[in-house]
């Protein structure tokens, strides 16, 4: 006896798996994005095709504007180059890792540094910001454990990253695997962590008492700085694998009643 759930779950599979190594789709993520195009020519990176189109969305507005960059997680220095390339002349990028060896791409005559530390150790971030920030876009792509993006979003958003810039975290499927809790490793996933920022987004009208903040699920808000996030979080878009929260100064709420 066949048993037809199996089946459609099995053609589910194999359609995700055309879907995953399709050729054509390959093209069109990196042919048709400029940070595809530079991606494929840089050995030793690895990366979601979705992203490049992300990343040209995102980031084209820094192109040619000497941005300051800095980047959880070097590896084997491929982003660095990355977006060296993409952002163009006069841009600085700084690299963190946990990993000596990837000061090897520490390259100060291309504007490129690299230092060694922890991505939750909030001294060693405050000493990379008094070094080199603030900066422009912030990327965590480091250990991708729920812990250490949540720390270094705190120690990173409000005193690292210039007003009207980007701060992305990707690789945010990490939060679903289901067969390792490897990231999972704090009591809410980053996930969870920066859906919860839409309350302190909307902090401001709980302060004409509209709501209480976090009526559901953890309550981050007792132990962050609600009013340095909820005044300059000005965006945040999700999407799959990635959010990007954007800062910007906020004015009180006005209306125009005509
Ligand atoms: C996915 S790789 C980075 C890839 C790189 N951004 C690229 O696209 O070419 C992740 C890096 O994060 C580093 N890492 C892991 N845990 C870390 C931590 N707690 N603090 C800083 N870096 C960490 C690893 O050593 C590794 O080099």
């Amino acid at each position: 006896m066949i048993d037809k759930s199996e089946i459609k779950a099995n053609s589910l599979f194999a359609n995700k798996r055309v879907l995953l190594s399709s050729p054509e789709r390959e093209c069109v993520e990196i042919n048709d994005t400029k940070s595809g195009r530079i991606w494929k020519s840089i050995p030793g990176g690895h990366k979601w095709l979705d992203y490049f189109k992300i990343y040209d969305r995102e980031f084209s507005y820094f192109v040619n504007k000497s941005p300051k960059i800095l980047e959880i997680g070097v590896y084997k220095g491929a982003s660095l180059k990355l977006w060296k390339e993409f952002f163009g002349e006069g841009c600085k990028i700084v690299g963190i890792d946990i990993d000596p060896v990837c000061l090897s791409y520490h390259s100060p005559e291309n504007n490129i540094f690299v230092e060694i530390g922890l991505q939750g150790d909030d001294a060693f971030l405050s000493h990379v910001i008094d070094q080199h920030g603030p900066f422009d876009i912030i990327i965590d792509d480091g250990s991708h454990k729920a812990s250490d993006q949540i720390k270094s979003f705190i120690s990173l958003f409000e005193h690292g990253l210039r007003s009207e810039g980007l701060y992305l975290v990707e690789d945010l499927e990490c939060m679903y695997w289901g067969n390792t809790d490897e990231y999972r490793d704090v009591k809410s996933t980053s996930v969870d962590f920066f859906k919860s920022l839409v309350d302190m987004q909307n902090e401001v009208f709980s302060r004409y008492s509209y709501n209480e903040l976090s009526m559901h699920g953890e309550n981050f808000a007792k132990s962050l700085d609600i009013y340095g996030i909820s005044t300059f979080l000005l965006s945040i878009r999700f999407y799959q694998g990635i959010v990007v929260l954007e800062k910007g100064i906020k004015g009180p709420p006005k209306t125009l009643h005509l």
